[in-house]
């Protein structure tokens, strides 16, 4: 999918993209290995845009069940086209607990995140964070990434404090220099209360 469109989508909504550029293949690539997703795994994408994670999630785990949120309807009905056997919601990842309802899930092994954390407050994050946590299974694991330069200015501070409190296992994977601009990999493991049961 177009740069083009995602471009368009940031000159609409720049508070929601986060960034100017889709995420790189290399930083794709860093986010699917930090992920470790294993066979049978389920797997929700928050923030899919035009697809970079998407993309490597379905050719390396093309028998997982994989469902992406993206909350532009001008960026999800692309994403339905490219990526047919992805359950594609194009809804606000504040709305995972209806969507889970509705698609009768009760179980998420894996996250996969793309949303702007940076550009949010505390309480939007715990919220998203909260309507995740109930279907997280006790071995789940969430990724998300940052731009180095958001770290460097003390921006990620909050989002690790809320991961703190929510997961056992929280770190940072080595910057993905490939990328534009440069990121990292924060990785949440071992959800502190996750309840989930049999999907
Ligand atoms: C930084 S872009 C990342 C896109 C893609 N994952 C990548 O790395 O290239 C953030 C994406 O999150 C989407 N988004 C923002 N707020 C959202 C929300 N509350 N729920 C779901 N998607 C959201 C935006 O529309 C945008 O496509």
């Amino acid at each position: 999918m177009s740069t083009l469109l995602f471009l368009r989508d940031v000159a609409r909504n720049p508070a929601r993209m986060g960034s100017v550029v889709p995420s790189s293949a290399r930083l794709a690539q860093a986010m699917a290995d930090c992920a470790d997703i294993q066979p049978g795994h389920v797997v929700v994408e928050l923030g899919a845009g035009t697809g970079a994670f998407t993309r490597e999630l379905v050719e390396r785990h093309p028998r997982n069940r994989l469902v992406v949120f993206e909350v532009s309807a001008t960026l999800a009905g692309p994403l339905e086209r490219s990526f047919p056997t992805v359950t594609v919601v194009a809804r606000p990842a504040e709305a995972l607990p209806e969507v889970m309802a509705e698609l009768g899930l009760g179980r998420i092994d894996r996250v996969v995140s793309g949303l702007p954390w940076a550009l949010w407050g505390a309480a939007q994050q715990a919220r998203i964070l909260d309507g995740l946590v109930p279907y997280l299974a006790p071995s789940a694991r969430l990724v998300t990434f940052h731009y180095l330069h958001s770290r460097a200015l003390g921006r990620v501070r909050t989002t690790r404090g809320l991961l703190v409190e929510r997961f056992h296992d929280v770190s940072f994977s080595a910057p993905v220099w490939r990328n534009l601009p440069p990121a990292l990999v924060h990785v949440a493991a071992r959800p502190r209360a996750g309840t989930a049961g049999a999907a």
